[in-house]
Parts: structure tokens; sequence; C-alpha cells
């Protein structure tokens, strides 16, 4: 889009040929511990590429294995063609951004971020023109002679991107390069960073425990608990399509509902209401889920089952209501001008076709819908 903004020589320096970058059955144990578990992930040249999990599912372990800088227990690391499984982590052609910037206290912005070139020997006139480049395309063109400390934590933050851009890698990987900054600098960085990867075409990883994060900036998302990949698809597949019980609650926000319940004579017991089942086994412990957005509060006896109300907030764009059934808090999306009383008994209706059903004990999604009765 803004291709006329930027010359020739711009593009050519900055853009890389980028390559594939295949994670193969890598693990990692520490002792014991089994933190990564056969990871299989293959990066599309010039995908951005999101690894989203909870904290301490082994999302920076698995990215320093491919960085090189963690040793891999089994597994390979595919860069284009090269196997660079046991090369050094300078010789993968990589570069790394992290949530803590580490830049250099005594050298300005402009040394920061040629310090890379610096160090390969490329003369300097090439290099004051390459950081110059880099800066632009991190709008930090006009403080080239400012140290750190006279930067903000976003300012900071786009040194350390433009260094890891100067180099013309074939690979990002970037652990929670956002998470040091507040809500909102945050918000603007994520939309900078999609546009810089989007400008530069680099394969890039991206480590990050938001979803927001995640779906907002993936081409694909691929989602991880307790070293295990659970699923790997774009935003709205994982979204709208989760395999398990654990990515449809870790995606979205606010989460979906679930409600607990056990099959029989083909229906759940909700309160005094049965939500009717086709497709699952008499006796099955099941939870069925459905999305914030996907619901309404209505008129007490007009829904599916009734519920309390338990508070209404009002978002500024929207309404979130939420109920209290039993043991479960549900929360609803309703309009911005929508009012209920606290305690107010409600109905709640939701779309059967836009419902998910899962084992309870193991969390797997069952192919069984709700009937509309
Ligand atoms: N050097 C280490 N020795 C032992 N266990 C480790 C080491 N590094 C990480 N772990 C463990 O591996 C798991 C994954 O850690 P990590 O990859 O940092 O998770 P995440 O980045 O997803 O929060 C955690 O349980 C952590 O305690
Ligand atoms: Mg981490």
């Amino acid at each position: 889009m803004s291709t006329d903004m930027s010359s020739a020589s711009e593009t050519d320096t900055l853009t890389s040929d980028a390559k594939r970058l295949s994670i193969r059955k890598m693990n990692k144990h520490y002792g014991d511990f089994h933190a990564v578990k056969d990871l299989d992930i293959e990066v599309e040249p010039g995908e951005f590429l999101v690894l989203l999990g909870p904290s301490g599912c082994g999302k920076s372990t698995a990215l320093r294995m491919i960085a090189g800088l963690e040793e891999i227990t089994s597994g390979e690391v595919i860069m284009g063609e090269r196997d660079v499984t046991h090369v050094l982590p300078k010789y993968r052609d990589i570069a790394m951004v992290f949530q803590s910037y580490a830049l250099y206290p005594h050298k300005t912005v402009a040394e920061n971020i040629g310090f890379p070139l610096k160090v390969t020997g490329v003369p300097l006139e090439q290099r004051n023109q390459a950081v110059l480049d880099a800066a632009a395309q991190v709008q930090m063109e006009t403080l080239l002679e400012r140290y750190p400390r006279e930067l903000s934590g976003g300012q900071r933050q786009r040194v350390a991107l433009a260094r890891a851009i100067i180099r013309r890698p074939s690979a990002f990987l970037m652990d929670e390069p956002l998470s040091n900054l507040d809500a909102k600098l945050r918000g603007f960085m994520r939309a900078e960073l999609k546009h810089m990867q989007h400008e530069l075409g680099v394969t890039t990883i991206y480590v990050t425990h938001d979803q927001i994060e995640a779906m907002t900036l993936a081409h694909r998302v691929a989602i991880m608990k307790d070293g295990e990949l659970q699923q790997l698809g774009t935003p709205a597949e994982v979204y709208t399509n989760p395999t398990n019980l654990f990515v449809a609650g870790f995606m979205g926000s606010p989460p979906m509902n679930f409600i607990e319940g056990t099959l029989s004579q083909g229906s759940i017991q909700v309160g005094n209401d049965k939500i009717f089942l086709q497709g699952a086994q008499e006796g099955t412990a099941v939870t069925m889920g459905f999305r914030p957005e996907d619901a309404d509060v209505v008129e007490a006896g007009e829904g599916r089952f009734d519920a309390m109300v338990y508070t209404a907030e009002m978002t500024g764009d929207l309404t979130l209501v939420t109920v209290k059934h039993g043991q479960s808090i549900l929360t609803i999306k309703m309009p911005k001008d929508f009012v209920v009383d606290y305690d107010q008994k409600v109905g709640i209706q939701f779309d059967s076709g836009l419902s998910y059903l899962f084992s309870t004990s193991d969390g797997s999604r069952l192919k069984a819908i709700v009937v509309d009765s």
C-alpha cells in the first residue's frame, strides 16, 4: 500500500528471501520434565505464526530451541533447505526480539540499530544508509541521536525491532516483545508490528500468552498446552472450530460459556430445563459451550433455560451481562442500551448451530449437536 512512499533501494535493502521454517518432532527434556513434546510445525515462507499458550506451557523453550539458544533433546529445525538443528545461533540467519529490549545504554539509537552490521564489518556508508532505512521502518528516524534512557518504552521496543530488521534475517523469532508496554501502546505497536511484518515479508514466529495478540497478529496460530500442540490453524479456524475444550476456553474474550451435565434420555438437565442433544452416548458427561456473542438474554421462561442476573457491565460498545446458573457463571454480549436488574430472573437463548459439545472427561470435541426442542 505504501510502496510509492518507499524508494526502490529501501525495499531492496530490507526485503529478504523468505524461507520456510520446519520444526520436526522437536522435544525438550529437563531431567524428568518433558517441557516440549513432539512439536511439529511447518511455517510457510513469509508467514506470521503465533505460538500461543498459558504461562509455563513451553513456548519460550520451543522458540529458544528454534533459535539455537537451547539444546534440542531430539528433533530437527530446518530453514529453507538447510538443517540448522546443530548450527550455532549466530549462523542461523535469524533475529530475535525479546520482552526486555536489551539495548546498549551508552550507545545512541543509531549506534544500537547499526550494531549488528558493525560486528559483521559492513562499511560505514552502507551501514548508515541501512540504519536510516531500518529506523524509517519503525518511525524512529528523527530520534537517531538519542540515548535509550531518553526514550519511552514503546520507542525502545522500536529500536529493538529496527536492530532486528537491519540484518535482513530469514526469520524473526519474537518472545512476548510487547508485554512490557501499557495496554494502549501495546495495541498501537501490535498494528505497527503487523504492518512491518507484512511489508518485510519475513517468516516470523511470535510467542505470546495473550490470545487477542495472537488473533490479531497471526496468519496462523499454534496453541500449546503442557508442552503439546493442541491445534494449528488460522485465527478464524481455531475460534470457530476449536478441536477441544482447552482451545475453546482459551480463545475468546470474554471466554466461551460452559455448562456441564450428564446425558440422560437424550438431554442434559439445566436447572428446571432440559437441553436436548443428538449424537452423544447415554450417560456421557458432556460440557456444552456457547460464545457470549452467540447468546441472548430474554424473558424468563422464553430461553433454553433460566438464570439469575449477577452483573451487567456497559463497556462502551456493548453490555456484558453475567448470569449465574447453579455453579456456572455465564456471560452474554448484549447491545449497549440493554438494561437488566440485579437478581432478575431471565431466560438464556442461544443458537443450537453455534453451540459446542465436549467430553467432560478428556475435553475432546464431540460430534453431538444441540437440537431445538
Ligand atoms: N532450564 C530449565 N530447567 C528446568 N525446567 C525449565 C527450564 N526452563 C524452563 N523450564 C520449565 O519448562 C516449562 C516451560 O517453560 P517456558 O518455555 O519458559 O514456558 P512459557 O514460555 O510457555 O511460559 C516450565 O514448566 C518451566 O518451569
Ligand atoms: Mg515464556
